[in-house]
């Protein structure tokens, strides 16, 4: 694994090399970065077309799936900024803001990762599985839902580096149901889970870990405006009935933090930024 040594943030205008389609929703941008990425398992990204315009204004934030001289992101086409991301053709410049955030942090030796995820929040784990099986460590255990089998890209990825369990809610691949509904069985005293996925799914993780006293480390993906602790747009509640910033205390923390009854992590409207991105 990785060491906690962060590397600096670099604001760099990088060529797209390549954009593999998973689907018409899903695709993997990986980009040509001669002086390399060093952004760790967990970190993010604040990407956006450099030729886009005035719209969207904001970079959008988005997870390392891979490092180095070609780094790769994983998006959903959910809004303008992924569908302009889901059409780029190679050669096209993008600026990317990172490494950010806090990574995954290092595994506990001694216990079995259980990584859980939820459709496109499949991406920082995908990045902690192959850095756990690359440095040696015991094949972590994963599972994988979404709604239909078309929402699990990078299912291949999983299958590779871990024992992979999957779950779909209409039954097309794995069982039928959703994440939360077999986790039980794989939790146990030698176990550890890390989990990004939509806040709910994230949610019902950290109350089972916590039933069974295992210790839960989520990755938040909560909208962001600057990604690097400025806008104050990205609180989310915690539970001394304060707030963690989670693109600077965060993306990754520990899933105790988090007052999951608050529901709702993105900022409110009228609260610092507007949550809607422009
Ligand atoms: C740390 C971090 C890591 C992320 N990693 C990934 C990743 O690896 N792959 C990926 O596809 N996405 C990831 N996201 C989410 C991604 O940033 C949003 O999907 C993206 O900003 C949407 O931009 P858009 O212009 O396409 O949509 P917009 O037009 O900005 O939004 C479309 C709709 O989606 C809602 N929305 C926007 N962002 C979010 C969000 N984060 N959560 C819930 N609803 C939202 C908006 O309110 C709006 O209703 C990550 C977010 C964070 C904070
Ligand atoms: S996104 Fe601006 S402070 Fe977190």
């Amino acid at each position: 694994m990785s060491t906690r040594v962060l590397a600096k943030r670099r604001l760099v205008t990088l060529a797209l090399l390549r954009r593999e389609s998973i689907g018409g929703l899903y695709h993997v941008l990986t980009f040509e970065d001669p002086d390399g990425s060093a952004a760790q398992p967990g970190q993010f990204t604040m990407v956006r077309g450099a030729e886009w315009g005035d719209a969207p204004l904001l970079p959008r934030p988005m997870s390392y799936l891979t490092a180095g001289h070609a780094p790769s992101i994983l998006i959903k086409v959910i809004g303008e900024g992924t569908l302009r991301m889901g059409r780029a053709e190679p050669g096209e410049p993008f600026t990317l803001l990172g490494p950010l955030g806090e990574p995954w942090r290092a595994p506990t030796p001694g216990r079995r990762v259980v990584l859980v995820a939820g459709g496109v929040g499949v991406a920082p784990l995908v990045f902690l599985a192959r850095a756990i099986v690359e440095a040696g460590g015991p094949k972590p255990i994963a599972i994988y839902g979404g709604r239909s089998a078309r929402d699990l890209p990078l299912d291949d990825d999983l299958a590779e580096l871990t024992e992979l369990h999957t779950t779909t809610e209409d039954g097309s691949r794995g069982a039928r149901g959703r994440v939360t509904d077999i986790l039980g069985d794989l939790l146990g005293p030698d176990r550890e889970v890390f989990t990004c996925g939509p806040d709910r799914m994230m949610a019902k993780v950290a109350e089972l870990c916590a039933l069974r006293d295992v210790p839960c480390e989520v990755s938040l993906e909560t909208p962001m405006a600057c990604g690097y602790g400025v806008c104050l747009g990205c609180p989310v509640p915690t539970h001394d009935g304060a707030y963690l910033y989670a693109c600077t205390q965060g993306p990754c923390v520990d899933a105790r933090r988090v007052d999951w009854s608050r529901g709702d992590h993105a900022p409110k409207k009228g609260a610092h930024l507007p949550r809607s991105q422009t």
